[in-house]
Parts: structure tokens; sequence; C-alpha cells
């Protein structure tokens, strides 16, 4: 029968498959015994294992692992994964895994819009050391500071910090189930950014793994590499094991509203305005504009522009009131769309989640919203967009099933700090940033992939006139492959890496290369658009 068949190979598998050793067998049995014989801790590690014959294995590849286009089974998959309990297991982790020649896919919240925390474009053996059973944050309010675990969200940092007090924040995300890990490594915009900067910004120490396995902190680790990971990017110079913020002052109310124009409600002219004065605005002020395609009211079956503009202020809404009088009048702000809240439940309101989700739910450290497949895109504008490419934009918009474009207005201390005071150098002259986003429900099919990328990639290069030149810029937590990537079999020169290493990092892109080259000159720490070395080849 073919039940009791398969009953009988199973356990002819499970009794042959340890003394069978097949390569990734055996690179799976050297890694753990190499770990069993590095760590210094005594704590046991085997449940912190999973090879792919773990029953657990697929669940704990998906846990945090937040775009499902990188799911689909035709992807390589780890040979392992590694979920450490502490600290001493990363360091065992790291030996190991150079000295056994694994690549390393370090994860934190699982964010990463290319799934290079989880996946990899090589065919190279590969493992995933997850983080997110590190997770302790420890807030001291008489410090103005706190210690984060990277494996920890940033919801969970706001959460903890807005228990202890009311006047308390941290300028990060505004997507609460991103990883410490990888946020803070990349930059980290949220709404408070006109006032204090980005989340790196405000970083005051960190504890990393370095490629020989020692624990360094901000003073051991030295003034270079401690600038390096403020806004390198993850995955190139070490395994961050937790962050110190610096916590900012928020009042105990804050104002909220989002408002939204369709295209036969002036859409246009209003974005028009919008660029011309969302960056001038008082900096506790932070006004951004989401835009999407929605069912037009007017006429059954037809479509349109929705651009909704929503917004974080500092303060209470009658002189949130004032401001907008005075500054943004076009938008008609009233005092009946204004909504005061503390700071936490404005975390709540800006990331979009229902109305009655409470604070709590940021302990759970995921997302509320179920998770989708994307491709996105940034840009960085330095003079406002005309009416005619808003038009053309509109056009591509409404031939996209689920097309989404972000604009995050700058100035305010954005301005104020300097393009090379760490490695994230979009600064003073920006005016915004746009997110262009296409997004599906499930993992789609090889040609409805293609179908949505290739939507994505003619928007991008229809835009290319209106947006930063020499180089176009990007976000490097906005990772996108198709500004080009490493050759992890090979090497890399320095020049190829340039074309996308200069559009995230600008001329800081040099002094990357130069502390990657110092701290880990076998470049052990790599993925497809890590930090490369410093190579006088061509
Ligand atoms: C839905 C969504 C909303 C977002 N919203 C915002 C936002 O509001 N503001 C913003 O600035 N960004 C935002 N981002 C982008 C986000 O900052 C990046 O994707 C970030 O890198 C994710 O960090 P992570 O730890 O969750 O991701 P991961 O996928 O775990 O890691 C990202 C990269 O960093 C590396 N890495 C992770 N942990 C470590 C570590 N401990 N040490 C060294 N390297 C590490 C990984 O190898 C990978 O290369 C958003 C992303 C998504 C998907
Ligand atoms: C290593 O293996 C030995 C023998 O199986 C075991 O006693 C010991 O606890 C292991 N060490 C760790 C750190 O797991
Ligand atoms: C996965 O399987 C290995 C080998 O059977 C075992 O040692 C390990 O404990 C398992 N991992 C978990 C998390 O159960
Ligand atoms: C928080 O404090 C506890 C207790 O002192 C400590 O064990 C833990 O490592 C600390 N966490 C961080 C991120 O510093
Ligand atoms: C928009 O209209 C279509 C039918 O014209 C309908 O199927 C769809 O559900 C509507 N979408 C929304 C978000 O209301
Ligand atoms: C920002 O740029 C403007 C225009 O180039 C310049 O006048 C101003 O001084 C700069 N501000 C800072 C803080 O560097
Ligand atoms: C990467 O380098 C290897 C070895 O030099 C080479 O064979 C391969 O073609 C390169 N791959 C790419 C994509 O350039």
């Amino acid at each position: 029968m073919v039940s009791s068949t398969s009953v009988i190979l199973s356990l002819l598998l499970i009794v042959l498959l340890p003394s069978s050793s097949s390569a990734s067998d055996s690179l799976q049995y050297r890694f753990f015994h190499c770990v069993n014989l590095t760590s210094e801790s005594s704590i046991p590690f085997s449940t912190s294992f999973f090879t792919p014959n773990n029953a657990s294995f697929s669940n704990i590849l998906q846990s945090t692992a937040q775009n499902l286009r990188f799911l689909i089974p035709s992807r390589p998959k780890p040979e392992l994964i590694f979920v450490p309990t502490v600290e001493s297991h990363i360091q065992a982790a790291v030996v190991c895994a150079r000295q056994l020649g694994i690549l390393l896919r370090i994860r934190s919240g699982g964010h990463d819009y290319e799934g290079l925390s989880y996946t990899s474009e090589t065919e190279l053996p590969f493992m995933i050391l997850d983080l997110s059973k590190l997770r302790s944050i420890n807030v001291s309010i008489e410090d103005n500071s706190a210690w984060v675990q990277t494996g920890a969200t940033i919801g969970e940092v706001y959460y903890q910090i807005a228990l202890r007090s009311k006047t308390h924040g941290f300028p990060g995300g505004m997507c609460t189930s991103v990883g410490i890990g990888g946020l803070i490594t990349g930059g980290a915009y949220g709404p408070m950014m006109r006032k204090y900067g980005l989340g790196a910004d405000n970083a005051l120490d960190a504890r990393i793994v370095d490629v020989n396995g020692r624990i360094l902190t901000r003073v051991s680790m030295g003034e270079d590499m401690f600038w390096a990971i403020r806004g390198g990017g993850g995955g190139s110079f070490g395994v961050l094991l937790a962050w110190k913020l610096q916590l900012v002052e928020v009042p105990e109310k804050v104002t909220v509203f989002t408002l939204s124009r369709t295209l036969e409600q002036g859409a246009t002219e209003l974005l028009q305005r919008w660029q011309q004065v969302a960056d001038t605005l008082v900096e506790d002020l932070f006004i951004r504009v989401l835009v999407k395609k929605v069912n037009a009211t007017s006429q059954a079956g037809k479509q349109t522009i929705q651009t909704a503009y929503q917004a974080l202020y500092l303060g209470k809404a009658d002189s949130l009131l004032k401001v907008m009088k005075k500054s943004f009048p076009e938008l008609g702000l009233t005092k009946e769309d204004c909504i005061e809240m503390s700071w936490i439940e404005s975390v709540i309101y800006i990331a979009r989640y229902a109305r009655n989700v409470p604070p709590e739910f940021l302990l759970q450290g995921r997302s509320f919203f179920n998770k989708f497949s994307f491709k996105a895109k940034s840009d960085f504008v330095k003079e406002p967009i005309p009416a005619y490419a808003l038009e053309g934009i509109w056009k591509r918009l409404l031939e996209q099933d689920s097309p989404l474009v972000v604009w995050t207005p700058y100035g305010g201390m954005m301005n104020k700090i300097s393009e090379s005071e760490i490695p994230f150098p979009h600064r003073n002259g920006t005016k915004f940033m746009i997110q262009w986003l296409a997004e599906w429900q499930n993992e789609g099919t090889k040609g409805s992939i293609a179908h949505h990328i290739d939507w994505l990639r003619e928007l991008y290069n229809f835009m290319t006139p209106y947006v930063s030149k020499f180089p176009r810029a990007a976000y490097a937590n906005y990772r996108d492959l198709d500004l080009g990537v490493n050759n992890l079999t090979g090497k890399t020169s320095f020049t190829d890496a340039s074309n996308w290493g200069k559009k995230y990092f600008q001329n800081n892109f040099n002094r990357l290369v130069l502390v990657k080259t110092k701290v880990d000159p076998d470049n052990f720490f790599r993925h497809e658009q890590s930090i490369p070395l410093f190579t006088t080849e061509i």
C-alpha cells in the first residue's frame, strides 16, 4: 500500500541520512560541530539549528520574510537556518561559516526589498543567521537612550519607550515591523525626520561581531567603522548585535490628519503646491503624500488617481491650523480633520493600521497587514516636477493593478546635517523622496511578475529627466538590484560597484570601500549589493 510504503521510505531515509554524506549534509554537520567546539557558552544550541529535514524549516524560513516574491519554489533556499539565543552563538556562527566557506545571510526583521536576508541570487550554498530571538530592549529615560538588540522591531522600540514616558520618542521608520538590524544600518526615516533627522543620525553606540568573531563597541571598533555602519547598509561590515539609540522629545499630544484629493478634485494642482512648500514647512510638521489608483465616485467603472496627504504635527491642533493657514492653505485643513493623540497612537495611525488597533499590538513584532509581493524603486527630487510629468505618472498608474507612490518631504533637520556626517548623503537641496511600488497579492507567476516589474522599470525610465541626476540617487534601504550587483563568484571592480554605490551613498561610497577593505579584507560579509573591497583590478 502506498501509505505504508512511504512510511517505510521515510524511515529508511531517516536511518540513511546521517551516514549518507552528500555535500550539503556534511556542510550542516560540519557547521554544527564547529559551533559546538567554538562556542564559549555552555548553553545548548541544537534547538537553534534548522536544516531542510526539520519539519519547521519552511515556517522558520518564511516567518519574517516580508516579500512573497522571494518565497517562490524556484528561488535558492538556505542549507541551514541558525537562530541563536545568545551572543556567543553568533560569534561562533561567524567563525564557523567563514571557516567552512558558507555564504552568510543575516536577518533581523526580514524586510529587505530584494530578500537578501533570506535568499541569494547565486547558486552558492548559503545559510541564514536569524536574529529574531535576540530582541531585548532596555530604555533608560534618565540617560535619554535605549539599548536595543537587532532582532527587535522598531514598533517594539516605540512601545517600550512610550511605556516609560509620554514625552519621549525615537525618529525611526513608519512601518512598525521593520527590524532594528537592517533599519538603522541603512538610515531609517520616519515622520519626525524633519525635526530630528534619521534613526541613524540618532545612533550613539553599537555592538557588532566582526569577521574574526570578536564583539566590538564604538570605542573598540573606532570611528571609521562606527561611521560606516550608520547608513552604509546591512551585511557588509559584521553582525550588528545591538544599537544604542538616543531618545528625542515629543509633546504629550501630537496631531495627525489625512486628507485626500482625486484628479477630479484638483489633485495635480495641489501636488504642485505641495512640491513647493513641503520641505519648507516648520520642522514640527511632516506631510507625506500617498498616491494610488481608486474607483471614481463620479462614474461607475471609472478609475482615478487619489492623493492622500497624511500628516504628523508635533503639537496641538490649534497651533497646526495656524501653521497650515499661513503655509499651505490650499489643502483646506479644518479643525474637524485634526485628531489629537499621544505619540504612540500616532505611530499606529501613520502606519495606517485600523484605528482600533491598540499600541500593545506592536509587541507582536509583525505588521497588521498581510504580506504581499512587491518590487520598488526610489528617487530624490531637487526641483518640482512639472504638471505634464505628473500627468505622465497618472497615466502609468492607471495602467497597473496595484501601484503605490509615496512622496516624503525633506528639509528641516535633514538640511542641517552634512552629507558626509554618516554614509546616508541625501541632505540639503533634496526637496523630497519618492518611492515607486508595484505590489501584487500572491507569489505570482513568472509572466505576471515580469509584467509588474517591466511596468515599474518603464515608469522609472520615464521619470529620468525630472529627478536627481549624476548620479540618480536612491535610498539604500529601498534596495534595488536593477542598479547593479556584485559578482559573488568572482571579483567586482570598484568602477562597476560605483554604478550603484554612488547612487546610494554618493561620495561617501569611497570611504565605505576603504573601511570595508580594512575591517573585512577577505570580503566574508558579502551579498549582491554589499560594499565591495578596493581592488586595483579592472
Ligand atoms: C513594508 C516596509 C516598510 C518600510 N518602511 C520603512 C520606513 O518607514 N522607513 C525606512 O527607513 N525604511 C523602511 N523600510 C525599509 C527598511 O528600512 C529596510 O528594508 C531595512 O533594511 C529592513 O531591515 P530588516 O532588519 O527588517 O531587514 P532584513 O531583511 O533582516 O535586513 C536587511 C539587510 O540588512 C542586513 N542585516 C539585517 N540585520 C543585520 C544585522 N543585525 N547586522 C548586519 N546586517 C544586517 C541583511 O543581511 C540585509 O542585507 C520598509 C520596508 C518594508 C518592507
Ligand atoms: C558539544 O557537544 C558535547 C557532546 O555532545 C556536549 O556535551 C556539549 O554540551 C556541546 N556543547 C555545546 C555548546 O552545545
Ligand atoms: C533539527 O534536526 C536536527 C537533526 O535531527 C536536530 O539536531 C535539531 O535539534 C532539530 N532542530 C530543531 C529546532 O528541532
Ligand atoms: C538589557 O538588560 C539586561 C539585564 O541587565 C541584559 O541582560 C540585556 O543584555 C540588556 N539588553 C541590551 C540590548 O543591552
Ligand atoms: C472598483 O470597482 C470594481 C468594479 O468596477 C469593483 O470590482 C472593485 O471591487 C472596486 N474596488 C474598490 C476598492 O472599491
Ligand atoms: C543648504 O543649501 C543652500 C543652497 O545651496 C545654502 O544656502 C545653505 O547654506 C545650505 N544649508 C546648510 C545648513 O548647509
Ligand atoms: C563572475 O566572475 C566569474 C569568475 O571570474 C566569471 O566566470 C563570471 O562570468 C562572472 N559573472 C558575471 C555575472 O560577470
